[in-house]
């Protein structure tokens, strides 16, 4: 009986402090798949880009972020890879809600 109950805060522990965003994971996914993110980036491996994972952890507690990576996924740009400047993609949807969403999906992870 004592184990069953110890079993259960360790179950509910792992489902909580969750963040209360409320992210679209799947619409996030969706439309970062057909803005062709994935051909650089991935969700924890090391591609042309960092994976998303590792911009979460980079910009854990830094209340800038959002605004800053909406930019970076909105507007234009030029990255490196592999030692040549290559146009970094942009967001294939002018909705700043879809961008914002996208956004805090990668700093879910
Ligand atoms: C041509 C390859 C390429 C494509 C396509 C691409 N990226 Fe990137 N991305 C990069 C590289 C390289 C960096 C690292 C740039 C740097 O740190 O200066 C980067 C950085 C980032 C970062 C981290 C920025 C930061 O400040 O740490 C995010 C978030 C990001 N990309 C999201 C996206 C999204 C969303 C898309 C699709 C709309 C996308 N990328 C498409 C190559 C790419």
């Amino acid at each position: 009986m004592k184990r069953l109950t110890v079993l259960a805060c360790v179950a509910a522990m792992s489902f909580g402090p969750g963040h209360a965003l409320a992210v679209d994971a799947a619409a996030a996914d969706a439309l970062v798949r057909k803005s062709k993110c994935f051909t650089c980036h991935h969700k924890t491996k090391e591609k042309d880009g960092p994976p998303f994972a590792e911009t979460a952890e980079k910009y854990r507690g830094k209340p800038e972020a959002i605004e800053k990576l909406i930019k970076h996924v909105t507007v234009p740009s030029k990255v490196k890879v592999d030692g040549s400047e290559e146009d970094h993609e942009t967001l294939r949807s002018d909705d700043p809600a879809d961008a914002k969403n996208v956004v805090e999906w990668i700093l879910s992870f």
